[in-house]
């Protein structure tokens, strides 16, 4: 049987009379990493937030492992949630704590591990990662890229099933950028773990996907592999590759 770690079936959401996703049907196989492409504000963030049940859906049904999120109680959310790790668009570390306490955070305060456990699943996270020297540190300290990968750690404290990455690698040096990509994928392999990665960095999504889908109006318009969207017909997905300004995408918008 095929078994999705995530799948949206015919998912409406609104922000009152703004229609952001319209019926949009997507399945995420287990150990893929499907990166969603989109435009600025096509709704891939909040695609994120239905699957972590932060936003419910004004329609439809969104299902982790076969149980529906929008149903879920709250201690059944938070076990969820335990199981999926999000790398936040914006870091979103804690300015008041160091490198060492921020990762420390979700498993003291979901889990009974003890303080020796604790510091060895950091000590591991930060490795991965090649962070071990910032330990001390407090996030201000760092650069952007650092905070980005000390952000990827701490999505992994918890063994998560399944990660998410909302724009890993924008606003970073090309050079980081790809340490990032590679990041995502060596991670991903080494824990067995479903992603799905959230960007419009082509040249990293590329490198990532081995399956893209493409977020626009409201729907997914095209779900393949990065081959086949390399050599799509469709004008949307073949403009917004390109990075071309001729073509359906700005025209709709006038
Ligand atoms: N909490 C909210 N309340 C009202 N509108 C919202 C809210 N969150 C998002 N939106 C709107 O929903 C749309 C989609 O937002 P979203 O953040 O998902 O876009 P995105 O595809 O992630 O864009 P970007 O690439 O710029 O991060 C935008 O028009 C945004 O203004
Ligand atoms: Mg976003």
């Amino acid at each position: 049987m095929d078994e999705s770690v995530v799948d949206m079936k015919g998912v409406s959401l609104a922000f009152g009379a703004k229609k952001i996703l319209n019926d949009l049907n997507l399945a995420v196989h287990s150990r893929e990493r499907l990166v969603v492409l989109g435009q600025s504000g096509s709704g891939k963030s909040t695609l994120l937030r239905l699957i972590v049940g932060i936003l419910r859906p004004n329609g439809g049904v969104v299902r982790f492992k076969g149980r529906e999120v929008s149903r879920m109680r709250r201690p059944h959310l938070n076990r969820m949630r335990q199981k999926i790790g999000m790398v936040y668009q914006y870091s979103a570390l804690i300015s008041s704590l160091n490198v060492r306490d921020n990762l420390a955070l979700p498993l003291e305060e979901l889990t009974d591990k003890k303080e020796e456990e604790i510091n060895r699943i950091i000590d591991e996270k930060l490795d991965m990662v090649g962070m071990s020297d910032t330990k001390n540190q407090m996030p201000a300290e760092l650069s952007g890229g650092m905070r980005k990968r000390i952000g990827l750690a701490r999505a992994l404290v918890m063994e998560p099933e399944l990660i998410l990455f909302d724009e890993p690698s924008a606003g970073l040096d090309p050079v980081i950028s790809s340490v990032i990509d590679e990041l995502i994928i060596s991670l991903t392999e080494k824990t067995d773990a479903t992603s799905i990665i959230v960007t419009h960095e082509m040249d990293s999504a590329f490198k990532i996907a081995t399956r893209m889908a493409m977020l626009y109006q409201g729907n997914i318009i095209e779900n393949d592999t990065p081959d086949a969207f390399r050599r799509s017909k469709n004008a949307v997905v073949s403009q917004f590759i390109s990075g071309s300004t001729q073509g359906p995408i700005l025209e709709k918008k006038k």
